[in-house]
């Protein structure tokens, strides 16, 4: 295996038409120092704000944003698509979220970035008003249920003397984003096999009632799709009916599951398999003997027995052996940092991600998430608001490092 490392040989840095594209500048800067070969992609309209010249001068080659006319190749967009191991878009603009959530391929950038297989990471910017509107944010969710890899935006001062939700993430950001992406190139988890459990069980009380809690699924379903592009074989087994489905043919198995047995058992049977399991999925607590017929309101409140549902995350630490990697997540509302180590210490798993659900911005059904990462050895590290994608990454990330620690 290829060391996760070693950097991305072919950086395709695409620039769009916004205020922050003098940004990119920096960002070109930075990844070429870190030797990385860079290639500059304007789109027309970001030749308003920046020139294609510094571009050139800063990259590895000549700045490009013609589809027709360029001297170097008849045909640039499918060069740098195929020869890119990573796409960077900063800044994505409205527009650029609208062009590739249609799939057009109306400039080099947008043809570049359909002309290739490789990781697409996008950076956007753009007054809140813009990153509010139901359209914005639904080719985000398109592109984000396609695997585009979000960085930001953040809250923060925005042109013209405004502040709020739309402002480029930090470069550094980006640039980290671009490096650890890099680490997938090689697939540091191919020939691995991940199993992911995600979403809510549904405990039935009678054949139309039934208990279940506000997960989504959404970060389970990041963490399947983010370790399927990091190379591994993926299992999810999910009772989530609203995260958009991944895309199988990235080598993600899915498995549906209603109540937390079921999902015991598609665990348990994965387990001796699987090189890695992460328990994302919120188990409920509690299951009934559920009533053969629909319970009547007349006959009063009904009044099931509550039964506990087996801890599974517990039961897949007790059948763990050398090697595997299990993580469990603690949704806190109070004490979150204190409960969580509790929990890791009683689960016995090696990492656990805790996550404060009683903010709304983040956690249940929100695109974005912010969690902190405890581990029995290393101090917790806080990965801050970002996208479950980059959440999923930065776990994963975590994760490989101690499939190679097991492997040393
Ligand atoms: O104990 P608590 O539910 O807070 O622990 C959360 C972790 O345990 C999550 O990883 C969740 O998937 C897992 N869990 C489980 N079986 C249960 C309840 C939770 O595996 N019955």
């Amino acid at each position: 295996m290829t060391s996760p490392t070693e950097a991305p040989k072919h950086v395709v840095v695409g620039v769009g038409g916004g205020i922050a594209a003098y940004k990119a500048i920096e960002i070109v800067r930075a990844l070429v120092e870190q030797g990385i070969f860079v290639s500059p992609v304007l789109t027309p309209a970001a030749k308003n704000f920046v020139g294609e010249l510094t571009f050139s001068a800063l990259g590895s080659e000549a700045a490009r944003s013609e589809l027709f006319s360029d001297q170097s190749t008849p045909i640039p967009h499918t060069y740098l698509g195929q020869k890119a191991d990573a796409i960077v878009v900063v800044p994505t603009t409205a527009h650029l979220l609208a062009r590739l959530a249609m799939g057009l391929a109306d400039d080099l950038l947008t043809a570049t970035i359909l002309a290739t297989r490789s990781p697409v990471i996008l950076a956007p910017a753009m007054h809140t008003e813009m990153w509010e509107q139901p359209s914005v944010q639904q080719n985000v969710e398109v592109l984000r249920s396609r695997g585009y890899i979000f960085v930001g935006p953040v809250d923060g001062a925005l042109a013209g003397g405004d502040s709020g939700m739309g402002r480029l993430a930090e470069p550094e950001a980006i640039v980290k984003m671009v490096l650890a992406v890099s680490k997938g190139f090689s697939g540091p988890l191919s020939g691995r096999r991940v199993v992911v459990s995600a979403g809510a069980t549904k405990e039935p009380l009678d054949p139309v009632r039934y208990l279940t809690n506000r997960s989504s699924g959404r970060q389970g379903y990041a963490l399947a799709e983010v370790a399927a592009r990091l190379g591994a074989s993926v299992v999810l087994v999910t009772g989530s009916d609203r995260a958009v489905a991944p895309d199988v043919s990235r080598n993600i198995e899915i498995q549906k599951v209603t109540t937390a047995l079921q999902m015991k058992r598609a665990l348990l049977d994965s387990m001796p398999s699987a090189d890695v399991v992460i328990m994302a999925a919120a188990v409920a607590d509690y299951t009934f003997e559920a009533a053969p017929e629909k319970l009547k309101k007349g006959d009063g409140p009904p009044n099931p027995q509550w039964l506990e549902t087996p801890d599974i995350l517990a039961e897949l630490v007790q059948q763990k052996t050398a090697g595997q990697v299990v993580v469990g997540f603690a949704a806190e509302t109070t004490d979150v940092l204190s409960n969580a180590r509790a929990k890791m210490v009683k689960k016995g798993v090696d990492l656990l991600i805790a996550n404060d659900v009683s903010d709304p911005s983040i956690g249940f059904d929100s695109a974005d998430n912010a969690v902190t990462i405890l581990s029995p050895s290393d101090e917790p590290f806080y990965l801050e608001r970002s996208s479950k994608d980059s959440i999923a990454l930065q776990v994963l990330t975590r994760v490989i490092s101690l499939l190679l620690k097991e492997k040393a």
